[in-house]
């Protein structure tokens, strides 16, 4: 399932928004920029909204999304509106010579003022039948796969681990919506499941210290080690190695996340070879941790009958994706959720320079004033150029820029004394090695002697 283009209609700031998303073998990922209160936030709600009304009719046939509240409502008019335009192979699947119109979906969802007069309509007669033909498959086959659809709102802040889980849990796979567009990560719910699998998987098997015993007591030609090691691959749970292998290919160094109980419950992760609580991690860590095991851990939950279930298809909205990133993970964020996740339709809003210089097939906008502005790739480009292009920011701080450019002057008017004393001044300001400073000090030395040459 992938959104194909959406409009939106006298919602937030936005008059009239249309846009074209990343989509059918033009890349799998949309990024969205702009300034605070352009809109970026704005958008992925929308999005989440109208999407709502699918996962809820997918759930029930008469089933309730989420409704455009009235405070967005763009000041002075009645009503708003979002459309959205949907591809899906799944409705057609039964049908070979259907065309590519016929796996597209249209619905809209408006909402108009209480005491206004309606001009804008909802039809959502194709997204119940769109949930119908997954519903119909669900009622036929065990493996049927269901889309994930989430969005992570900013507030996606990972909680403190709950320490009492109250009553166990069963989840089923329709409950991989669960909370899945109005919170995001879950935690409590993504413990509870955590150690529900697990002790599914260690009733199942050996625990796996005694495997590890074995393993290391035989020796690797003889047979019973082979077979020790497929006994041990089979009786992994498919859905947590899912989980673990999500989290180890996005977090280079991180591994083994499980469920302790000693001494008292709580989940820890091997990192560097060290054992850490999840608790103690930092929070850049702990909301990429958890960002990526709710994806995973809700494409494991939908896709029963994929051998890897996160080859899952999906769409994920994702506000604010750089957030509490380290730079170098800033930078590589897109490449690894696209390698992770290669079936995800990703729409995401950044603020971060590093975010869209690393995709090569990223599809960029800009809001500007509340129209949309296209930008062109910045695969490639140095963070600077990206903020200074596209992100209309200065690349340094304003006083220090006028100061260097005063010393810059100097120097090439033969002010050479003044420009001296200028550039001691910045010295004791600035880092000795800022590159500029460095630079003028090479200029102001062959002016220098060009003078004395000249005498
Ligand atoms: N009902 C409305 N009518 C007009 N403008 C609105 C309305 N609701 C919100 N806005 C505008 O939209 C902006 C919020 O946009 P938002 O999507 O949160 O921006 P971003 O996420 O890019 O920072 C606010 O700054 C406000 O100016
Ligand atoms: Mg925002």
């Amino acid at each position: 399932m992938e959104i194909i283009s959406f409009r939106l209609t006298n919602l937030g700031r936005f008059e009239q928004l249309k846009a074209h998303l990343a989509s059918r073998g033009k890349g799998s990922v949309t990024v969205f920029i702009g300034n605070n209160g352009a809109g970026k936030t704005t958008v992925l709600t929308s999005l989440a909204t109208i999407l709502s009304w699918f996962v809820a009719r997918l759930r029930s046939e008469k089933g309730s999304g989420s409704h455009i509240p009235e405070e967005v409502i763009l000041n002075g008019q009645a009503s708003a509106m979002i459309d959205i335009e949907v591809f899906d192979e799944q409705g057609q699947s039964g049908n070979p010579d259907a065309d590519e119109s016929e796996h597209l979906y249209c619905w809209t969802l408006a909402k108009t003022a209480k005491g206004k007069k309606a001009s804008l309509t909802s039809s959502l007669q194709e997204a119940t039948h769109l949930a119908e033909y997954y519903r119909n498959g669900l009622t036929a086959r065990k493996d049927q796969s269901l889309p994930l659809i989430a969005f992570y709102p900013v507030e996606r802040v990972v909680l403190d681990i709950p320490l009492k889980i109250k009553s166990k849990h069963s989840f089923l796979q329709l409950d991989g919506y669960d909370n899945s567009l109005n919170q995001g990560v879950d935690f409590r719910r993504f413990f509870e499941w955590f150690r529900e699998r697990e002790d599914f998987e260690n009733e199942s098997g050996l625990p796996q210290d005694i495997l590890d015993n074995l393993l290391s007591s035989v020796s690797i030609e003889s047979d019973i080690w082979h077979k020790l090691q497929y006994f041990m691959a089979s009786s992994r749970d498919r859905q947590l190695t899912a989980v673990r292998t999500a989290i180890a290919n996005f977090m280079p160094g991180f591994s083994n996340l499980r469920v302790r109980r000693k001494p008292r419950l709580h989940m820890s992760i091997d990192k560097d070879g060290q054992t850490l609580n999840v608790s103690q991690l930092s929070q850049g860590e702990k909301s990429l941790m958890a960002l990526v095991g709710d994806i995973a851990r809700r494409l494991a939950m939908m896709n029963p009958g994929l051998e890897n279930p996160l080859h899952g298809d999906g769409i994920v909205l994702v506000d604010e994706v750089d957030m509490h990133l380290h730079p170098s993970w800033q930078r590589s964020v897109i490449r690894r959720l696209t390698d992770t996740f290669p079936n995800c339709q990703f729409i995401l809003t950044t603020h971060s320079p590093l975010v869209i210089s690393d995709g090569k097939d990223v599809m960029v906008y800009s809001l500007e004033n509340g129209e949309l502005v296209t930008v062109s790739s910045q695969y490639g480009q140095d963070a600077n150029t990206v903020l200074l292009d596209v992100m209309d920011t200065h690349i340094r701080n304003e006083t220090v820029a006028k100061k260097l450019g005063d010393l810059l002057d100097l120097i090439q008017n033969g002010k050479l004394e003044e420009a001296k004393n200028k550039l001691n001044a910045l010295k004791d300001e600035l880092p000795s090695n800022n590159l500029e400073l460095v630079k003028a000090q090479i200029l102001l030395r062959k002016q220098e002697i060009k003078n004395a040459q000249n005498q």
